[in-house]
């Protein structure tokens, strides 16, 4: 196949389902995955080239099985976005062991081995210009972030597990990056703005509008904001960026 292979993770919903739009239309054959399958077939119904296929990333097993199954069908594997996560508000010391594992298990194992299995199949490709993408979030760089300790220790793990994957993976020729998004308008959001509101005592609007005070940029982000930075990631112009945290949060948060 000639057509330029991606596979995104968590691709059925938000900031995923963004993502598989966009490299669609700048001519990927997008494979777009989900734990809820028939949310990623949704989307890629919507697509060109495209196809959906069920993975919980929380299980090497699923990772692995669609990484060799891509590379079978298509004979190359390009581009590997590992989206998926989850998030539950909750002070600090109420998080139970259950909640932390859980988060963890998504947001940050999810990450690695989804990783570790996409590396495997492009290095056994001999393909020399693989790209990986890790969504990780501004609470990956900053901790001044209500209610989300467990989140922010799996984001910040994104961070730091991505400059080791950059690392061990370059002499592969291959690319791994991650973004740091700020406050997506996504279902996840929604959530969030219910928890916080709730937690705070206040109204979900006035959750919102902290945080649209919050984003010099003056509004919420987009999913389309943060699609359109991992197309340019995973592009030849950013052919000598790796290891990079790059943010796109609105200037929510510089550092
Ligand atoms: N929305 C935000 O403000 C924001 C900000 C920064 C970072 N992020 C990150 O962006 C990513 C996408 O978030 P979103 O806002 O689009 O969330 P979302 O809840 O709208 O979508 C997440 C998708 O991931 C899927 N998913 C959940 N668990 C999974 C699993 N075990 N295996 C595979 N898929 C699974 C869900 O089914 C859903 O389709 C997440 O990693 C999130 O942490 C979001």
């Amino acid at each position: 196949m000639n057509v330029k292979v991606a596979v995104v993770t968590g691709g059925g919903s938000g900031i995923g389902a963004a993502i598989a739009r966009k490299l669609s239309a700048i001519g990927y054959h997008v494979v777009v995955t989900d734990l809820n399958l028939s949310a990623a077939e949704t989307i890629a119904s919507e697509l060109k080239f495209a196809e959906a296929m069920k993975l919980d990333v929380t299980t090497l097993f699923d990772s692995s099985a669609v990484a060799s199954a891509v590379s079978k069908k298509h004979g190359r594997l390009d581009l590997w976005v590992s989206n998926a996560g989850v998030s539950k508000m909750l002070p600090f010391t109420e998080i139970t062991e259950e909640i932390f594992d859980f988060t963890m298990d998504v947001n940050l194992k999810g990450v690695f081995f989804a990783g570790q299995a996409a590396a495997k199949e492009m290095i056994q490709l001999g393909n020399r210009d693989g790209v990986i993408i890790n969504i990780a979030s501004m609470a990956g760089k900053q901790g001044k972030v209500p209610y989300l300790s467990d989140y922010v220790a799996s984001k910040f793990g994104v961070v730091g597990l991505t400059q080791a994957m950059a690392f061990e993976l370059a002499p592969h020729g291959i690319r791994v990056n991650s973004v740091c998004p700020g406050y997506v308008a996504t279902p996840m959001q929604v959530r969030e703005l219910a928890w916080e509101a709730e937690l705070r005592g206040v109204s979900a609007d006035a959750v919102r509008n902290l945080w649209i005070a919050d984003t010099p940029l003056g509004r919420l982000e987009q999913p389309e904001d943060v699609a359109k930075v991992v197309a340019f990631l995973a592009s030849d112009e950013a052919g000598f960026v790796t290891g990079e945290a790059l943010a796109i949060n609105g200037g929510a948060f510089m550092d």
